[in-house]
């Protein structure tokens, strides 16, 4: 597996990092998981997205169960997690409403948390996972600094950020925020439009891509239209203006792969070193995915996507 440098001050990654958020939909087995886990490390997928509050505070215990057991198997994995959004949820029931919080305080009590469930001594990167209105830049900088200092944290970087946002937090700080992990994906073009990719590029932020499948609905719409391939009616439709599924598909037979493949190759290349953070719960989509690492997409083809998600040609 490629891997890539995040951010100049920090460490090398794999090319796809595996994100556990969905990893307690669909019933998966503490088997499941183990699977995954070892599908990933045979890629050379080392890196492994959490959050504190994943599967309603589930994911990073689960995960961390089939981990400590198999960890001295394994080769050395790495995390990031996240910390700051306070959900509503049964599992604090004197909580009135769904928040953020930003203070020392709580991300400190997060970062023990996320330790002592995921079984694991140091969090590689650490991300506040929501820009918080009542984000205390000076406070919450410190608080990032000293989690570095103290060494109970590698690196730290924030999630869902504007570019104003990750400034200012930056401006507080001795150690730089090392990535902002947004949605990005043939779904939500936005960042390539309103700025946020280009600021990241040019701070040599590396963006980090969540839902690079737009969660499954790109994949989905895909497979719908193969479904409907005998009928004239789409046919004839899809000739004249060819949709998104139409150009994946139609790619998937010019570069021998599958329709993941191609969506994540598109990400994979934007010269910003976008990161994918893929979330199937199947190791052979899982491989599927993977592949889109030998796959460099040629411009026009690159465009024609970027078209077709637009819904127009570009100026
Ligand atoms: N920072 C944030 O605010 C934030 C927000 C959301 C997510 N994330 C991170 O990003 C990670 C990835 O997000 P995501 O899970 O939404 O990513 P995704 O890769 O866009 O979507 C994964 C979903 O797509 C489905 N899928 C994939 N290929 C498919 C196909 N060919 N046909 C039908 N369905 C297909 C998967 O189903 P199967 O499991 O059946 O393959 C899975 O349900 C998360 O795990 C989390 O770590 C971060």
């Amino acid at each position: 597996m490629q891997e890539i440098r995040i951010h100049p001050k920090g460490p090398h990654i794999s090319r796809l990092v595996y994100g556990a958020w969905r990893m307690l939909d669909g019933g998966l087995t503490e088997q499941d998981i183990e699977r995954n886990i070892q599908t990933c490390i045979d890629l050379g997928i080392n890196w492994f997205d959490h959050a504190d509050i994943y599967g309603n505070y589930g994911c990073e215990e689960f995960f961390g169960t089939v981990y400590k057991k198999i960890k001295s198997k394994l080769p050395e994995l790495h995390f990031v997690t996240k910390t700051d959004i306070m959900l509503f949820s049964d599992k604090y029931p004197s909580r009135k409403v769904k928040h953020y919080d930003s203070s020392p305080k709580h991300i400190e009590e997060s970062v023990n948390n996320s330790l002592r469930n995921l079984g694991i001594e140091k969090i590689d990167i650490l991300l506040l996972h929501r820009p918080d209105p009542l984000l205390n830049a000076d406070e919450t900088g410190v608080c990032l600094d000293q989690l570095i200092e103290t060494g109970k944290v590698s690196y730290v970087g924030v999630s869902n950020f504007t570019p104003s946002q990750v400034s200012l937090l930056q401006s507080r700080m001795k150690n730089p925020l090392i990535t902002n992990q947004i949605e990005i994906s043939l779904k939500k073009i936005d960042p390539f439009i309103n700025g946020d990719i280009d600021f990241l590029y040019q701070q040599k932020i590396r963006p980090m891509s969540w839902s690079p499948l737009g969660g499954g609905s790109l994949m989905r719409s895909v497979a719908d239209l193969q479904k409907n391939a005998s009928s004239s009616e789409i046919s004839k439709h899809e000739k004249a203006a060819p949709s998104l599924s139409q150009i994946i598909l139609d790619l998937t037979e010019k570069y021998h792969t599958t329709e993941n493949a191609i969506a994540l190759a598109w990400l994979l290349r934007h010269p910003s070193g976008i990161i994918p953070v893929i979330g199937s719960n199947s190791a052979e989509r899982i491989q599927q995915m993977a592949k889109s690492l030998d796959i460099i997409l040629d411009r026009e083809d690159w465009f024609l996507l970027y078209q077709a998600a637009l819904g127009k040609e570009v100026p």
